[in-house]
């Protein structure tokens, strides 16, 4: 397995943008893709934010932010992928969006390339199979904030090759996260504990138990959690979260994964969390 030195990344929202920093700050040449220039100029103004915030403090060389950023370069063209030995796609969280995209990429990168995908809960081995080369297909699955969360969850389908996986765990280590390996199942491994979590807390507060202020406090300074789950479905989105609890329960059929019916009814209302101004508390 060839090293990872330019890698491409599909999607320059929260989770892109986190992606193309971190493996910039790792050394790589990176190629940001996004179907519109203005979704890759708020996803470099995040970029340059987060880097600002490091140098100011003093965690990281203002030369070295440049040099990162000078690493990044961003492209309307996937053609521009061509010459990446690894592609991370995140973007949205659809299959047949997914799968198109994995079928291009195939049939541009070169046959030692990675395809990989950042999805928190759909089936890999779906998306390899739209490819001719399933061996180097797998899930790489970051965490928001990206800059900041140590962790990666390394995905692989019954398919992957051990070379891939090996290739993956080095880029996470070089990239500052601790990798772990999880199998191509519903919400991985993270996922399948965090969200029957998120949706407990939900169902506690909609049976009138506690106030989501004494539901937060409980779980922030009696288990020392950085957030409190109200305040994390807000800040993951509670949108995110329906989705994610609906396909897990699409599978394990478990009344645990099931959403809980003030959130579907917030979602519908449009209460998405932190980025629509208003979830379990107002942003606005
Ligand atoms: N880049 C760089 N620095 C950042 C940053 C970013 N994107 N975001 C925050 N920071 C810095 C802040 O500047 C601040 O620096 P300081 O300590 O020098 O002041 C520091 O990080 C702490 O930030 P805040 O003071 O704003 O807030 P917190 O102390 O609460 O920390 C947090 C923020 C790191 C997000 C922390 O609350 C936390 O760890 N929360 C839990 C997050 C979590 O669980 N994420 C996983 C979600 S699940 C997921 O992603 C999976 C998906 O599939 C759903």
């Amino acid at each position: 397995m060839r090293e990872i030195k330019r890698v491409g990344v599909c999607g320059c929202g929260l989770m892109g943008s986190g992606i193309a920093q971190v493996a910039a700050t790792a050394g790589c040449d990176v190629v940001i893709l996004e179907a519109v220039q203005a979704a890759l100029d708020k996803g470099m103004a995040g970029i340059k934010k987060s880097l600002d915030r490091f140098v100011e403090k003093g965690t990281m060389p203002a030369t070295e932010r440049d040099a990162v950023l000078g690493r990044i370069t961003t492209t309307t063209n996937i053609h521009d992928l061509h010459g990446s030995d690894l592609v991370i796609e995140a973007v949205v969280e659809n299959m047949d969006v997914k799968k198109a995209l994995f079928k291009e990429l195939d049939a541009l990168l070169a046959p030692h390339a990675i395809i990989c995908s950042n999805t928190s809960s759909l089936c890999v081995v779906e998306m390899a199979a739209a490819t001719k080369r399933p061996k180097n297909v797998a899930g790489l699955h970051f965490f928001n904030p990206v800059p900041l969360m140590k962790l990666v969850e390394v995905v692989k389908t019954i398919v992957t090759s051990q070379e891939t996986i090996d290739a993956l765990f080095t880029f996470a280590k070089r990239a500052g996260k601790t990798a772990i390996l999880a199998q191509d199942t519903p919400g991985f491994i993270v996922n399948r504990l965090l969200v029957p979590y998120l949706l407990y807390a939900i169902r506690v507060f909609e049976a009138g138990l506690a106030s989501r202020e004494d539901i937060d406090e409980g779980m922030k300074l009696g288990c020392g959690h950085p957030m409190g789950p109200l305040t994390l479905l807000d800040f993951v989105g509670l949108d995110t979260t329906y989705y994610i609890a609906e396909i897990m329960f699409d599978e394990f059929k478990d009344p645990m994964m099931a959403p809980p019916p003030l959130l579907k009814r917030m979602v519908l209302a449009g209460h998405h969390g932190r980025k629509s101004g208003k979830g379990f508390y107002d942003y606005s």
